[in-house]
């Protein structure tokens, strides 16, 4: 068994008060680089370090499922401005991008020559990745997935020294966050506890952080979407539960879900949350014979009591597909995906690198059958 996971966690409501001492005294840095989206300075967020990062430079251009046009644009200007850290302040696709753009500031060409695990040959720069979202997990894991726009594809850049130096994880960051973000994002939290439990490579150390985020996650997230503004324990609970779901799957993996997502996602710019919710349950009931008694774990972790192990695997996926429901999440069907389509989502999810963790094997067909099932069940 191994578990590698060098970054630094700082937790906590009010913890942005921190940045400065965090950028100084921890990091050593006195030339830092901010990498975010235009969402972030419209929600408010940028007010609250606009102190410590006053005269910084700044790359807002980051779009959802980031582009390596967008990330080639942003490492150019890294390598000209040379700092000697890179600060994601954003969402999953900040942060990612954020990691790539480290990568291309202490590396040459483009974002598409780093495809896969460990191709740099210098260490990428430090990164301070600071989340506003309650799902992405990336600030605790060493992959940036990046959209290959010309290939439709979604490429995974990765390796050991991708890690970000420092997580800076501030709840009260997500008080601005609009509910239906906070639903999708929360959600692909829940898909990330999920699919690193039942996932081939999980280990006790990945077990035990997707039984507790799993529980934080369903304990929280109703109440967080509700109201994320005044309710702090939710917001704690929630992000701590987006924590610990990310340091799960990013030594274990994800599985099947994240191979569907990422093909709408690359081909529809469908957003990563999203994209999860609606196949999770479908999924989970695809994955049933060789997951049974792991869900059925995750349900008695959760609080769900049961009799026996069908029971409390099929209370489960009930209990997702409800709170799916009740946050609103668009069905399959909603997403108006051209069912002419699926032949090809089915193909490129079966080529997703993650596909062989999956507890179930999944042919291209089995994936056309799960497409089909969403598409006609309509949650
Ligand atoms: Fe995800």
């Amino acid at each position: 068994m191994n578990y590698h996971m060098p970054t630094q966690i700082v937790f906590g409501s009010g913890t942005i008060a921190r940045l400065t001492g965090i950028i100084k005294e921890k990091l050593k840095a006195s030339r830092p680089f901010l990498v975010t989206d235009k969402g972030i300075a419209a929600a408010g967020i940028l007010n609250r370090v606009k102190e410590p990062l006053a005269g910084v430079p700044v790359f807002d251009e980051i779009e959802p499922n980031p582009r390596h046009a967008t990330v080639d644009r942003g490492g150019e200007l890294v390598r000209a401005l040379q700092p000697d850290l890179v600060i994601g302040l954003g969402g999953g696709s900040v942060l990612d991008a954020a990691k790539a753009m480290a990568l291309l500031a202490t590396n040459p060409g483009l974002i598409e020559d780093y495809e896969g695990r460990e191709k740099y040959e210098t260490a990428p720069l430090p990164v301070l990745a600071i989340p506003t979202t309650c799902g992405t997990g990336s600030e605790v894991t060493w992959v940036s997935v990046i959209t290959h726009t010309g290939r439709r594809f979604k490429m995974s850049v990765k390796g050991p020294l991708m890690f970000p130096a420092v997580a800076l994880v501030d709840p009260d960051l997500l008080v601005t966050l609009p509910s239906h973000l906070v639903a999708s994002t929360g959600l692909d939290a829940l898909t990330h506890a999920v699919e690193a439990y039942t996932s081939k490579p999980a280990s006790p150390i990945t077990d035990a952080l997707a039984l507790e985020a799993s529980r934080l996650i369903f304990r929280y997230l109703p109440a967080a979407y509700k109201d994320i503004r005044n309710d702090a324990e939710a917001r704690e609970g929630l992000m701590l539960g987006s924590l610990l779901a990310g340091m799960a799957f990013g030594n274990s993996d994800v599985g099947a879900v994240h191979c569907l997502a990422e093909a709408i996602g690359s081909l529809y710019d469908t957003p990563h949350g999203v994209a999860n919710a609606v196949f999770l349950p479908y999924v989970m009931e695809f994955n049933y014979p060789a997951a049974r008694e792991k869900y059925a774990v995750i349900a008695a972790a959760v609080g769900f009591g049961a009799a026996n192990q069908d029971e409390g695997a099929g209370a489960l996926i009930r209990k997702i597909k409800a709170l799916s429901h009740s946050l609103s999440i668009s069905s399959f069907r909603d997403l108006r995906i051209p069912e002419g389509d699926f032949v090809a989502i089915a193909q490129k999810s079966f080529e997703n690198n993650s596909n062989a963790s999956n507890p179930r094997p999944v042919s291209a067909d089995d994936y056309l059958a799960i497409l089909k099932r969403a598409h006609k069940t309509n949650l």
